[in-house]
């Protein structure tokens, strides 16, 4: 048999997923709408976007299972249409919904798993362990798959994605509907694997999330990409330092937005609140307190990359 490493195309500093004009189309409904992504050796990248952006669509076409309909796709230097095989050798993929095997053991999916790679069974179960060690889910090895808690379930895929020592992981959605608790082992893990210099990349809805484990992101909408950078700079880009939430006790908020009109750089009216985009978070409320208005509630807070997303799109990111 061929080394399939022998197809690879060196190329000097060429990014692992190197995608421009990226389309997907579904008949013709296009999903990912010409899309350039650079993921660089080491990074963890992020695809951040409310349900039906396209990031599902897009992780397939990088895993090498759904083939583009257009644009140009290479990954690890190589062609996903042609090199398919070999690239996905190289990849560890968790897919959106778990597809844990439920008729075998935990420890049974990482090792049937490891066949389909060519791992040897010895190696295959040395690596098992440790994997299963790594998620924390040594103590439940010989148990079933099914009676697994859901953030146990998604830690057995993240381990299943890591049995053939994959130099990029495909995270689709990690973490949703998980519990906070379930949420930051996932989150801790993948952090060591970023440590150990793993590139990841992942799709999330959740600004929190994207803040945490992504060096850098795009984020989508509609298919198209909508802005790019660190969570940083897209709060400095597109967002003001302090973000100040009022709700009126009133049926409708908006009859308020006039009244705050000029106090901070935007007033933004949502159907239970109003957001004023400012620097001074205590500046702000000070100016609306002289107006004589007076909010059931407020909160002052940093803006984050959910302000970024209702700023670039004027809707939330999670309805
Ligand atoms: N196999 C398919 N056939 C037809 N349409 C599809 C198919 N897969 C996805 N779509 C459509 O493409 C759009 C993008 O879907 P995709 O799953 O990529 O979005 P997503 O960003 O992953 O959303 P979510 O957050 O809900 O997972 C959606 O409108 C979806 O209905
Ligand atoms: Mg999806």
């Amino acid at each position: 048999m061929s080394d399939p490493r022998a197809r690879v195309r060196i190329v000097a500093n060429e990014p692992l997923i190197h995608a421009r004009g990226l389309v997907k189309r579904f008949g013709s409904f296009t999903a990912v709408d010409g899309i350039d992504v650079d993921v660089q050796p080491g990074e963890a990248f992020g695809f951040l976007g409310p349900n039906g952006a396209g990031k599902s669509s897009t992780m397939r076409m990088v895993g090498c299972v759904s083939p583009p309909t257009g644009g140009t796709l290479r990954i690890l230097g190589m062609d996903p249409r042609r090199d398919g095989p070999a690239i996905r050798g190289r990849l560890g993929v968790c897919p959106q919904l778990d597809n844990l095997d439920p008729e075998l053991t935990v420890r049974e999916n990482l090792t049937t798993y490891a066949r389909y790679f060519g791992i040897p069974r010895k190696v295959a179960r040395q690596r098992a362990d440790e994997l299963l060690d790594f998620v924390q889910l040594s103590e439940r090895a010989g148990s079933k798959v099914e009676p697994l808690s859901g953030g146990m379930k998604r830690r057995l895929t993240i381990a299943r994605a890591l049995v053939n020592e994959p130099e990029i992981v495909l995270l689709d959605e990690p973490t949703t509907g998980l519990d906070p608790q379930a949420r930051h082992l996932v989150w801790e893990r993948l952090f060591r694997l970023k440590q150990q210099g793993v590139t990841l990349v992942l799709t999330t809805h959740y600004m929190d999330e994207a803040e945490q484990l992504c060096d850098r992101l795009v984020v989508m909408d509609g298919g198209k990409i909508v802005a790019e950078g660190s969570p940083r700079e897209l709060i400095d880009r597109y967002s003001t330092r302090e973000v100040v939430e009022l709700r009126f006790a009133a049926e409708s908020q908006a009859g308020f937005a006039d009244k705050l009109a000029g106090i901070g750089e935007r007033v933004e009216v949502l159907p239970d609140r109003i957001l004023l985009y400012v620097e001074d978070g205590d500046a702000a409320l000070a100016a609306v307190h002289e107006r004589a208005l007076t909010p059931a509630s407020v909160l002052e807070r940093r803006s984050s990359l959910e302000d970024v997303f209702l700023h670039l799109t004027g809707r939330t990111l999670v309805d």
